[in-house]
């Protein structure tokens, strides 16, 4: 480890008032630490998860730059989170300023700085193979998916998240990002959006702006996300921000007007925004307490209110959440319909989170549903499935969805440390019909079939199962310490259920341990179960069902037993 040079000035303890950036600094720190130049990229800070939290300034000749809750470890460190000083340098005299955090806490003497990005980083047994998570930190909500076409005709996918990077609790939120080509080998990127004046920055998307309607030029890709900031009254206040990117979406500028929609609602949150062309304008919808706003605008920054829709239909048990509204084919009838995702916290089907949908039709300012107003629709019938929203620009029509494989009922105590949250597997939608409703479909990305490696006996830490089926049978994931997960097939009540009650570490949460069941909509034949180190994602094989669960055995699981007709192929996964 190097040590880190540092002198430690003691001042005067002072209460603090709350800071904002670029700001001359309010306050006296309790503990100031002067970091040299030259000695390394990051201040890696050491964190004691049950601590309480801290402040950590960043300041740059007296001017506070950043400010983030950290719960800085006062008896033992549990692990290190970066703070990545270069963003700062060259202003001035850089001094972190830590608040809040007794003098003799353990955290003072652990501190460590140099370009190593891979520091104090434990594998840990829950860490995924093959989903999307972060290195370090919190992750929840995917935000601003868009596909950026490459010239080779190898594009690129590129995600952004709900992030901490100052620890694996919610807080701090950023825009973490990520790229892929293939929806499954991810690359970590730099931070995409920072906390700034307007508060810390919650969910939203982003478009290619390929006309460049927006003024920042043809190609730009424009983010727009929220920005929520604390009032000394009590509630949040929440507003609708841009910022654009002319690299392709690896660092972004914010709009010097921002907010470009403002609102005196308490929850006012995560736009979706796409172009149009029905209307030749820019539509966005955003979740507004329990209903959607919908808006239209021809250069993404001025924006005219059109309609909003829910108050009367559908499922309320909770908040309305990361919205989504797009156009789907009704497959094998040529026909089309809009489709528009609610997330809903809590009020899901088994507790907590979930994805819950309406179709119909949207003409560009109104979206009417087609069912009526008490028929609920959830778009995955698993625990583990929230905040979906999907990719801008897919390439082929394709409407690819990724949802954060977690649920607000326990998602801060899921046991795994240094990260907290992967993603589910890109997924491809569509809609089917089933008597006189008609359901949105979910199959597993395409991407994912390339991936089947040769067929094994066992199963393995990453690997899809394919049960052929035929009638009722019962599938259960099992390791040698009798943890299990038991998977049901009715074919009599064409429900599916899994049943993860026994599956390895639950005494987390009350609300983990659980069965959950969904309607097969139809004769179920195949089902594919995908199995990484700490999720089930099972999928009828012609997508009528969904069903995401984590799962967290104390080793993995190896054996499948079957019953009834059932046969299983376990293809390892090809990493
Ligand atoms: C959904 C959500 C969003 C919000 C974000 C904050 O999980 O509550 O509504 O923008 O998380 O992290």
């Amino acid at each position: 480890m190097k040590k880190l040079l540092m002198t430690i000035v003691l001042t005067a303890l002072s209460t603090g008032s709350v800071c904002e950036a670029q700001t001359v600094v309010p306050q006296a720190c309790e503990q100031s630490i002067v970091v040299p130049n030259a000695t390394g990229r990051y201040l890696w800070l050491p964190i004691e998860e049950s601590a309480p939290e801290g402040k950590v300034q960043v300041i740059t000749s007296g001017i506070l730059q950043a400010e983030h809750n950290v719960r800085m470890a006062r008896e033992k460190v549990d692990y290190y989170v970066p703070l990545d000083l270069q963003p700062f340098r060259q202003q001035g005299v850089l001094k972190v300023c830590v608040q809040n955090v007794p003098t003799g806490s353990i955290c003072f003497s652990r501190l460590s700085q140099n370009d190593d990005t891979q520091f104090a980083l434990k594998d840990e047994p829950y860490r995924p193979l093959y989903h999307h998570a972060p290195l370090r930190g919190w992750m929840n909500d995917p935000n601003g998916m868009f596909y950026m076409p490459g010239t080779d005709g190898q594009g690129t996918w590129n995600l952004c998240y709900q992030y901490n990077p100052y620890g694996s609790m919610w807080g701090n939120m950023h825009w973490g990002a990520s790229t892929t080509s293939d929806l499954v080998h991810w690359q970590s990127q730099p931070i995409a959006l920072a906390p700034d004046v307007w508060g810390t920055i919650f969910s939203g998307s982003a478009v290619i702006d390929h006309e460049g309607t927006a003024g920042f030029g043809e190609g730009a890709v424009v983010a727009i996300y929220t920005t929520s900031r604390p009032t000394p009254f009590g509630a949040d206040v929440q507003a609708q921000c841009i910022a654009y990117s002319t690299d392709g979406g690896r660092s972004f500028t914010k709009y010097e007007h921002n907010p470009v929609i403002t609102s005196d609602k308490r929850d006012f949150r995560d736009p979706k925004v796409f172009w149009n062309a029905d209307i030749k304008r820019w539509n966005l919808i955003l979740a507004a307490g329990q209903e959607m706003e919908i808006y239209s605008s021809p250069n993404l920054r001025e924006w005219t209110f059109e309609s909003r829709f829910g108050s009367e239909y559908g499922a309320h048990g909770g908040v309305w959440e990361c919205p989504d509204l797009m156009r789907l084919p009704v497959r094998g009838t040529g026909e089309q319909k809009w489709m528009l995702i609610c997330n809903i916290n809590p009020g899901g089907p088994f507790g907590g989170s979930a994805t819950q949908y309406f179709v119909g039709q949207f003409d560009g300012h109104r979206f009417i549903c087609e069912s009526q107003p008490e028929v609920t629709k959830w778009m995955d019938y698993g625990k583990d499935h929230y905040a979906t929203v999907t990719f801008d620009n897919a390439p082929r029509g394709r409407r690819v969805a990724i949802a954060w494989m977690s649920n607000w009922q326990y998602a801060n105590e899921v046991p795994t440390r240094q990260f907290r949250s992967a993603n589910s597997i890109a997924r491809d939608l569509f809609l089917f019909r089933d008597g006189t409703e008609t359901f949105c479909g979910v199959n597993p990305a395409e991407e994912m079939l390339a991936l089947r490696g040769k067929p094994a006996k066992q199963l393995t830490e990453a690997c899809e199962v394919v049960v052929s089926l035929k009638g009722t049978s019962e599938i259960t994931l099992a390791n040698a310490k009798g943890e299990e997960v038991v998977m049901k097939y009715d074919d009599k009540a064409r429900t599916f259920s899994m049943d993860r009650r026994k599956s390895g570490e639950t005494a987390f949460s009350e609300a983990f341990p659980c069965v959950t069941t969904a309607p097969t909509h139809g004769k179920m034949r195949e089902l594919r179960i995908f199995i990484d180190r700490c999720s089930v994602e099972a999928f009828d094989g012609e997508g009528r069902m969904a069903m995401t669960n984590l799962v967290f055995p104390t080793e993995p699981y190896k054996t499948i037993r079957l019953t009834g007709k059932a046969k299983a192929t376990v293809y390892p996964l090809s990493l």
